[in-house]
């Protein structure tokens, strides 16, 4: 390619993948799969590192992460980030309501305008643009000092690094909030604790960790998000309320949570405030109250603010998800890969609405520091939805005798030597045919995210171990319908079920097949990764460490823990066998003009045609979106029997509805 097609096409993939990154971030409705995306930033990699000067500052490579830093600078804020005083029930809100009334002179019949906003449980940054183009970013700190943090910020691709206006004003200071989702904060957490480092107590406090990284590439590897909410110091262009400020930071490209609203008066604030305590338990991240704001900035400007915090603004946070019970035992418990956890089993109780009776003690080194012992008497959290926590125990409480559980000198299940791997806080049974890790690492090949074998729950699991049906994963391929019949309670026509599922598996993606084997370190997202880059087991097994270390995102751990896995002939045998039995891994096919490109589905009620994770699938095969809940961006709601809110929404909102088979039609073209 010459220099000048080069250029344009530079030109062209930045406008391309900016499109996609303010389809997936803002509107939330990418139009191309994480796949696609990736091709288009290694096409675009390749040209830069053919042609250097075409590397401009606002390039989308720039978000890989630049050289670590030695420390962060610290840097003023020119005008400080106040915080919000708190509210806890409706009482402190009418009063937040009558002083701002009383402050205006205004009569209290009056009713004003506020924007109710999510609560977003991260952390405070400001993003600087000049002239339309990202130059500065930086945490919070005191309000008054933050730390200079740009190079971890142009690495989270929610935020542009260039604002979407042809006519940008000359300076605009964005203030948001910077959080990680719960599906990366869980995997996050799991692939700490089988690195053996600690885990993150919680999503606010796994965000915050990765954006004060001095190491940027680390921050570019976890998917962290942005809301914005707040303006800085904006020089030539004027904002004149908080509800128009929010709908022009989109056109921008700032994301904005979808579910801020403007409400008049109290009475709106109170349903907002309700309506988002239930919504609460089906968001994707954390929110931990309600922030609710005068609208006008005029108004704003009246009301001023107090020594550290704005009169025109409040935080109503909702109650925390704790609930106090008793550890009535310790246990070890051995997971996939040998880690011996300690699980606290607590006396059942009710946390928000859910039935709490385990929960994680994370590691013995945790478990120490936090002196938790049996019989104690403990503050459970559910943070970061279902994995609850213990985070405190009430020593005042603790009855006499009440001991540390050790650590074990043996596996518990299977008797072999433990070690504690220096500089790691994990422990791990070494016993090469441990059946908690077999059983565990059959569970997570069946499960959802992996082989998707419907129905192959645990207990079916443990049964086939028992009656020694199955050693391997490789065993399930060659399981008859008699073998099934030997379980109790087991009727024909579920035994042919599950010999279904199974076999349905055979042709799962090639992504799911290398995450369903269990390699260490190897993740959904990686697995992904070297599905793409390999497009076979063949090639993937037969790489090098050099050849793996190529692939942007995989480090030296990483390869290591897969040359590792492939140079293991027990490992090659269970792939041969299931091969042997017609195993097939799917190589993902691109579809970028796919029946449904551009189209958003939400799914409801009961299907029976398919599962919920079938219908994503098809939906993503042919280039459209699976969404969770309704919104004037959907185009179709399937819905099955029974639907409910869901389906009410999509009359409301005019949305075309249709039946499964009509959804199947539609695939069918
Ligand atoms: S407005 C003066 N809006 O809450 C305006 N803050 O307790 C101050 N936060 O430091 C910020 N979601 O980190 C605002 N929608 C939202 C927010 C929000 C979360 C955080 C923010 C702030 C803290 C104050």
């Amino acid at each position: 390619m010459d220099r000048q097609a080069a250029e344009n096409r530079v030109k062209q993939l930045h406008k391309e993948i900016n499109r996609h990154n303010y389809l997936y971030y803002v509107e939330d409705r990418p139009e191309i799969t994480d796949a696609e995306y990736d091709q288009l930033l290694r096409e675009l990699q390749q040209l830069e590192k053919e042609f250097p000067e075409l590397v401009t500052q606002d390039s989308p490579t720039q978000r890989v992460g630049a050289a670590p830093l030695e420390k962060f600078s610290q840097v003023a804020h020119r005008l400080p980030m106040l915080s919000l005083e708190n509210a806890f029930n409706e009482g402190e809100m009418r009063d937040f309501d009558e002083r701002i009334k009383r402050f205006l002179g205004l009569p209290m019949a009056n009713e004003i305008d506020y924007v109710c906003e999510p609560k977003m449980d991260g952390l405070a940054v400001e993003l600087i643009y000049e002239e339309g183009t990202l130059t500065f970013g930086a945490t919070r700190g005191d309000g008054y000092v933050g730390e200079d943090v740009t190079q971890n910020l142009k690495t989270v691709k929610a935020i542009p690094l260039r604002l979407h206006c042809s006519h940008p004003p000359r300076l605009v200071e964005v203030r948001g909030e910077v959080y990680l989702g719960l599906a990366p904060f869980q995997k996050l957490n799991m692939e700490r604790e089988e690195a053996g480092l600690p885990p993150f107590a919680n999503p606010r406090n796994a965000a915050a960790g990765s954006l004060r990284q001095l190491d940027p590439r680390i921050t570019a590897r976890r998917p962290l998000s942005i809301f914005s909410y707040a303006p800085g110091i904006v020089e030539g262009y004027e904002f004149v309320s908080q509800s128009q400020m929010l709908a022009t930071l989109p056109q921008w490209g700032l994301p904005v949570n979808p579910l801020i609203r403007k409400v008049n008066g109290i009475n709106g604030v109170l349903a907002y405030y309700r309506e988002m305590g239930e919504t609460r338990e089906t968001l994707p991240y954390e929110i931990d109250g309600v922030v609710v704001k005068v609208d006008s900035f005029d108004l704003q400007r009246d009301l001023g603010e107090k020594s550290r915090s704005p009169r025109w603004a409040i935080a109503w946070k909702f109650p925390p998800r704790q609930a106090i019970t008793v550890v009535e035992d310790i246990v070890p418990q051995v997971g996939r890969t040998g880690v011996i956890t300690p699980v606290a089993h607590l006396r059942p109780v009710e946390v928000s609405g859910v039935i709490v009776s385990r929960a994680t003690l994370h590691n013995w080194e945790e478990m120490e520091k936090k002196d938790i012992r049996k019989g104690d008497t403990v503050i459970v959290e559910r943070a970061g939805d279902v994995i609850p926590a213990v985070v405190k125990v009430m020593t005042e409480k603790r009855v006499a005798g009440a001991e540390l559980l050790a650590v074990p000198a043996a596996c518990p299940e299977c008797g072999s030597e433990i070690v504690k791997i220096p500089g790691e806080v994990a422990v791990r049974c070494l016993g090469l045919t441990c059946p908690a890790q077999i059983r565990e690492t059959i569970i997570h090949f069946a499960s959802r995210h992996a082989m998707d074998i419907e129905g192959m729950g645990d207990k079916y699991i443990e049964q086939l171990l028992r009656l020694g049906l199955v050693k391997t994963v490789a065993d399930l391929y060659y399981l008859k319908k008699e073998d099934f019949m030997r379980f109790e309670r087991m009727g024909d026509k579920l035994a042919e079920n599950l010999l279904n599922a199974i076999d349905s598996s055979k042709h799962r993606e090639l992504s799911r097949f290398i995450y369903a084997l269990g390699i260490r370190h190897v993740g959904e997202h990686t697995a992904k990764l070297l599905a793409n880059a390999f497009g076979s087991i063949e090639h993937l097994g037969k790489a090098t460490e050099e050849e793996l270390l190529s692939i942007h995102e995989v480090g030296p751990q990483v390869a290591q823990s897969i040359s590792t896995f492939f140079h293991n002939p027990v490992n090659l045998e269970v792939i041969e066998r299931m091969f042997a039995a017609g195993v097939r891994p799917a190589v993902e096919e691109k579809r970028l003009g796919g029946r449904f490109a551009g189209k958003t589905f939400v799914f409801t009620g009961a299907l029976s045609r398919f599962t919920r994770d079938d219908a994503k699938r098809m939906v993503e095969n042919e280039g459209g979106h699976a969404a969770g809940s309704v919104s004037k961006k959907t185009d179709y709601v399937v819905a099955g029997a029974e639907a409910g809110s869901k389906l009410d929404k999509a009359r409301q909102l005019g949305v075309a509805v249709l039946t499964e088979d009509e959804f199947l039609r539609m695939l069918e073209g």
